[in-house]
């Protein structure tokens, strides 16, 4: 016999049926037992009455506890009146178990995965995440995050002409303001890869290839210290670079493109004001105090969703200690990142008074949460190598980022692009206060898995094939 799913029993009233599935609950009435079954559909009510049963499964059935994964026979019967649970899509039946074999059985776990985890010590919910993610809202995240990643790709692909590439993960430094992640390489030691902070340089070039318009659901490493809305290690970005566009057109494909998701996928929601509210940054700044104001006018609402653009950012900030420009000069930083074009009327300013120039700097906030950002690129070798100065590049760090700069020289059209967070989209979208929440297998805020147990020591003659000396302290 084939397997069904829980919810496809409903429509078998009267026929002999087989599933599969963990004991999400056990109830015992007298002589009858009951068992809430889970699959991967939902939850199917299974009753056990011992005259229904052989004897040697009658014996078997006392030993049944949550969690073991049984396959059970039985037949499909419609509940009374009395007994229909308006709560389950399977609730208007349940299957009377005349077989019932056990196909693994399982140690109590150590918190209840029947219930809502979320107030159980993290430490304990991630060492055991095969077991949180049992729960029905972490399932349910996991599950909204991949509705909304294949949504996202196949409108880009489908409705927008987008191209998915895969860019490298053991490359060079690209620096976004953040640590690195190094990978120390054996064939040339004392080098080391970088883990991309995210593909910005490899989506520059491909623009320069002629792909004109490329997207990938791109993972991204950053060494960072945690908060609820940011990972310490990896985390994903939609990344998108398109050629021959304007801000605005940049602007409106993602706002359509996230319309679209939130009505598809998460219909629960409510868009506040459309089209999206567009800000200045002087007048956020002026009017709220932060470039990522939340405007949300019902707080309490857990449904409504406040998305605005802020753009008019400065080109530069002051550089600070904070800033990890290769430990690059003491002038100024970039406000987005260096490849970011300023404003052509502000050009000129670049030579007097850089810190008045204006970008073509776009941010997407969410609910008082930066959940995007992206900008206009430089195009003109001879702008981005000024950009390079300000920063004060020495003539060696430069040199680093030559393979862009001649790349430019064989014919670059204008683009720009953007790069949604998705983990902390999809956390907002998700109702979850914690980027951790929606994510399969986080790091802990400290960046330590305690599933795998990483980071981890390696052996010593790992080690020395890669050159490596641990100093001891
Ligand atoms: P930026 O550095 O602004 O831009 O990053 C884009 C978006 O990525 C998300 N994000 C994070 N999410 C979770 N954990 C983190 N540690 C983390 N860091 C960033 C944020 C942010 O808005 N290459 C440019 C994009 C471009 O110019 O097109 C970039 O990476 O939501």
């Amino acid at each position: 016999m084939n397997r069904l799913l829980n919810t496809e029993i409903a429509k078998q009233a009267g026929e002999t049926v087989l599933i599969k599935g963990w004991v999400h609950a056990r109830r015992d009435m007298g002589k009858i037992v009951f068992f809430d079954m889970r699959d991967r559909s939902g939850l199917l009510q299974v009753v056990c009455v011992p005259k229904n049963l052989d004897d040697e499964t009658q014996e078997l059935l006392k030993t049944i506890r949550p969690e073991w994964i049984l396959s059970i026979e039985g037949v499909v019967q419609e509940r009374g009146e009395k007994q229909i649970n308006p709560d389950l899509p399977t609730g208007t039946v349940e299957l009377a178990a005349s077989k019932i074999e056990i196909l693994s059985q399982a140690e109590t776990p150590p918190f209840e995965v029947d219930k809502d985890t979320s107030k159980v010590d993290e430490e304990l919910r991630l060492k055991h995440r095969y077991l949180d993610l049992r729960s029905e809202r972490m399932a349910e995240n996991i599950r909204q995050r991949a509705r909304a990643m294949q949504f996202v790709r196949n409108y880009l692909t489908d409705l927008e002409g987008f191209t998915e590439v895969q860019t490298p993960i053991l490359t060079k430094s690209t620096p976004e303001g953040a640590r690195d992640y190094l990978v120390p390489s054996r064939k040339h030691q004392g080098k080391f890869f970088a883990l991309p902070q995210s593909p910005q340089q490899y989506k520059q070039l491909l623009m320069v290839a002629g792909l004109e318009r490329y997207f990938q659901i791109a993972p991204c490493f950053r060494d960072e210290d945690a908060r609820a809305d940011r990972s310490p290690g990896e985390f994903y970005q939609i990344d998108i670079e398109m050629s021959f566009v304007t801000q605005e057109d940049i602007l409106q494909m993602t706002e359509k493109m996230f319309t679209a998701l939130v009505k598809e996928v998460f219909p629960d929601k409510k868009i506040q004001q459309e089209p999206w509210p567009r800000l200045s940054h002087d007048e956020v700044m002026e009017k709220y105090g932060t470039d990522k104001p939340d405007l949300r006018e019902n707080k309490d609402d857990p449904n409504e969703l406040a998305f605005a653009w802020v753009t008019g950012f400065p080109l530069f900030v002051e550089q600070t200690e904070e800033d990890h420009f290769h430990g690059a000069g003491d002038t100024f930083a970039p406000s987005h990142h260096m490849f970011t074009a300023p404003v052509e009327e502000d050009i000129p300013l670049l030579d007097s008074d850089p810190l008045k120039v204006k970008s073509y700097q776009h941010d997407l906030v969410l609910n008082g949460l930066e959940v995007g950002g992206g900008s206009i690129r430089i195009h003109d070798p001879a702008i981005q190598e000024k950009i390079f100065d300000l920063i004060g590049f020495t003539v060696e760090q430069k040199k680093e980022f030559s393979h862009l700069l001649e790349a430019f020289t064989y014919g670059v059209p204008p683009h720009g692009g953007i790069a949604p967070g998705f983990d902390r989209l999809i956390s907002v979208l998700a109702g979850e206060p914690a980027i951790r929440e929606i994510i399969a297998f986080p790091l802990l805020s400290d960046a330590r898995d305690p599933l795998m147990n990483a980071p981890a020591k390696v052996n010593q003659s790992q080690l020395k094939e890669l050159g490596i000396d641990i100093a001891t302290k």
